[in-house]
């Protein structure tokens, strides 16, 4: 991430009172927390088991990889047995893995014009160079079910061209999921890999739906791959946490974890509609989509400026943003956008917020004089 970036989120985070609407975060009033202390102790209290504190193999803990197994069945992906899967610390890790394994240093990875900034920083940082999706690539990124930013699924004609550059054998694709499941309207969309199971390296996470504290995402790599993949897994950390994965084995097993998805998906579009409420009175020259699923709301003016420099302004007036130039390809800050999260904020907070990124707007305006002028 940009230092400056980095430098003003955590002055933000810490200052009291800033409404932050910025980062990737659930939200804290869903966590578990009695049903996961319930299952910590569960799990440690177990006779004769190694209760998650011993070494594990690395792909990790077989009830677990078989839930997530019989998960990407129900949504169409068929093929997918739990010795397919690989639990990796976190979705960053998955994607992480199969970079390293997918690309060389140079090789081009087509990704949206906007996309999600650790996986491109990641990229960047491995000397892959960043292509749109119809250009000459040696592989995809790409998020169809919800992005982030946007939290919008692929249209037919971005899955179907992605479907066919796969077909031809000399491309793969590395498909995030991580916000999958919280589709607002409950759609189980269908993942890439079941429509291409050679081609698609399946990525996913407990992050978003359940709590991104316990580190546990997976990987579900074709299976020409696996054995490269799994060996990238324990060069890299040997295993995942065997004490987070146990006790999610046991939460999964003991509670009704589609009652909490529905329940996380109707708590997250209620905030999805504060915000979309208030960005359409307090700044309505501002153009958005509003998002099928996710976190937040990417938001685009055609004003000229510098976004860091307006993150500075707005965490004078008590808010945070994502600077829009973390999610874009080219990484341009220029016409100004951001992206807003609403998932930890209730909706009062989140008026408030865009009310006062209203006022930020106006003064950075203000400031900034003619060098404000509508981009062309
Ligand atoms: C699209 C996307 N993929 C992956 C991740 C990383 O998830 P994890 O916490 O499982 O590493 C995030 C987190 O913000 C994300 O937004």
């Amino acid at each position: 991430m940009d230092r400056r970036i980095d430098r003003l989120q955590r002055i933000g985070a810490a200052r009291p009172g800033t409404i932050l609407l910025s980062g990737g975060l659930p939200a804290a009033e869903l966590f578990p927390k009695q049903a996961l202390a319930r299952s910590f102790l569960t799990v440690l209290d177990q006779p004769n088991r190694t209760n998650g504190l011993q070494y594990g193999w690395p792909e990790g803990d077989l009830a677990l990889r078989s839930w997530i197994a019989s998960r990407l069945r129900r949504r169409g992906a068929v093929h997918v047995q739990s010795d397919d899967v690989i639990i990796t610390s976190g979705a960053q890790q998955a994607i992480d893995l199969a970079a390293r394994v997918l690309y060389r240093p140079g090789d081009r990875v087509g990704v949206d014009a906007e996309s999600y900034p650790a996986a491109l920083d990641l990229f960047r940082s491995r000397g892959l160079q960043l292509a749109a999706a119809d250009e000459r690539v040696a592989g995809f990124y790409c998020m169809p079910s919800v992005s982030n930013p946007r939290g919008l699924e692929f249209g037919p004609a971005a899955r179907q061209c992605i479907l066919n550059r796969l077909e031809t054998g000399d491309v793969s694709a590395i498909e995030d999921d991580a916000y999958a499941e919280l589709r607002f309207d409950g759609t189980e969309t269908r993942p890439l890999c079941a429509d291409a199971p050679d081609g698609v390296l399946h990525v996913g996470t407990f992050s978003k739906v359940l709590c991104p504290g316990l580190r546990v995402g997976w990987l579900v790599p074709p299976r020409r791959l696996f054995q490269e993949m799994l060996a990238a897994k324990q060069e890299a950390d040997l295993q995942a946490g065997g004490l987070a994965q146990a006790v999610l084995e046991h939460y999964l097993r003991t509670n009704d974890y589609d009652a909490h998805v529905a329940a996380a998906r109707d708590f997250y579009a209620g905030r999805a509609d504060a915000l979309v409420t208030a960005l359409r009175k307090e700044l309505p020259q501002a153009s958005f989509c509003e998002p099928q699923g996710s976190f937040a709301v990417f938001v685009e003016t055609d004003l000229c400026g510098d976004d860091i420099d307006l993150l500075s302004v707005s965490l004078a007036h008590g808010v945070s943003f994502d600077p829009g130039r973390a999610f874009r390809r080219e990484g341009r800050a220029s016409p100004l956008s951001m992206r807003l999260a609403f998932a930890c904020e209730p909706a009062e907070r989140i008026a408030e917020g865009v009310a006062r990124l209203a006022a930020a707007f106006r003064a950075y305006v203000h400031r900034s004089g003619d060098r404000a002028q509508t981009a062309t």
